[in-house]
């Protein structure tokens, strides 16, 4: 079951008019375009994802009553890790006291929460594990082109977490459909960096470090593929639309979210929202969203999670809450 959850933003707000000043856009193609308003962004130096990662664990261990000394594992769902090792996971466990704890990064782009979700809960089905956290943090700031109007505008900084433990009730995760295709490489990736092209002058001359995405590529896959899933895990489980509560979208893009809800026959109300003032977390979207609509939430109630990113990648969940 999901015990918890609890999630961190920076306090800096970039807005869509503050953008404007740096680059060619205005606040009427973002929102039109995308649903952004505005998004958070980590300011100061040596701070990573780890530092929203720790905020959010903390808050989840006090709403919990957890001690850290009984934390299990700590998996950490990032792709702008603090550095390539030692594991972001590693870090935050560290920060928050979870001294007994054991932690991995898990990267599938913005689909990694989901993975991480599913990952988590099989370590608690197998019975020997009791306190399971999935964080998903991530500071998209660090890896934007600030001189790229098309992906810059898209991204937000933020962190949240849940807390998994056994139960001997029906609830937490029902059913999963994890899906990838590495035929999305070239549309949605960071190129340098990494072992097959590490960080010298001439990639960081070619902006290499930096999100490359082809953007309506993106877009067409992900409008196909994160609908699909989803309808597949709301037949399969032959879930009726008045039997979910909620639809929790990956938030990279209003359209995207606007046509996975339809497919799955729901009204507005019943999505799970914060784009307009976060905008693209990546792997903390879903669990900010959660954290966002806590107290909206009842027990037993019926959660469609749906995700799409880089990779490409793809899922959806059922949670009972
Ligand atoms: N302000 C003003 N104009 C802009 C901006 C901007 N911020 N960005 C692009 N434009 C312009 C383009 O230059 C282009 O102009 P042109 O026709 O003169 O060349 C025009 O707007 C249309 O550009 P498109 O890229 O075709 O715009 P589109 O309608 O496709 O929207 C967007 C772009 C919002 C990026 C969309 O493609 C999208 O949302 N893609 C998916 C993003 C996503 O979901 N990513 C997956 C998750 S990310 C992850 O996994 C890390």
């Amino acid at each position: 079951m999901v015990s918890g959850v609890h999630g961190y933003v920076p306090d800096f707000v970039m807005d869509n008019k503050e953008w404007a000043k740096y680059v060619d856009t205005n606040d009427e193609w973002i929102v039109s375009r995308t649903g952004i308003k505005e998004r958070r962004f980590l300011k100061g130096e040596d701070q990573g994802s780890s530092v929203m990662g720790i905020e959010a664990v903390k808050g989840l261990l006090e709403k919990t009553n957890t001690a850290p000394e009984e934390v299990d594992l700590v998996l950490c769902c990032t792709v702008t890790p603090d550095m390539f090792f030692p594991a972001t996971a590693n870090i935050i466990a560290n920060g928050v006291g979870a001294k007994n704890a054991f932690g991995f990064d898990l990267n599938a782009a913005c689909s990694g929460f989901l993975y991480g979700l599913v990952t988590g809960s099989q370590f608690i089905e197998t019975g020997k594990y009791k306190k399971v956290v999935v964080v998903g943090a991530d500071k998209m700031s660090s890896i934007i082109d600030y001189n790229n109007r098309s992906t810059c505008v898209l991204f937000g900084d933020g962190a949240a977490a849940v807390m998994l433990e056994p139960t001997e009730e029906a609830v937490g995760v029902i059913d999963s459909e994890l899906q990838a295709d590495g035929v999305g490489e070239p549309y949605l990736h960071m190129k340098a960096g990494g072992s097959r092209r590490p960080s010298t002058h001439e990639t960081i001359d070619a902006n290499e470090h930096t999100i490359h995405q082809e953007g309506s590529t993106v877009f067409k896959f992900a409008v196909t593929k994160m609908a699909d899933v989803s309808a597949e895990i709301v037949e399969r489980n032959q879930l009726a639309p008045e039997e979910i509560s909620y639809l929790v979208p990956h938030q990279a893009n209003l359209r995207i979210i606007d046509a996975t809800r339809r497919r799955v026959g729901l009204p507005v109300e019943k999505v799970m929202m914060n784009i307009d003032r976060y905008g693209n977390t990546t792997n903390a979207t879903i669990p900010l969203c959660l954290w966002d609509y806590e107290k909206k939430l009842k027990k037993g109630d019926n959660l469609i999670l749906a995700a799409f990113g880089g990779g490409f990648t793809w899922g959806s969940v059922y949670l009972k809450w």
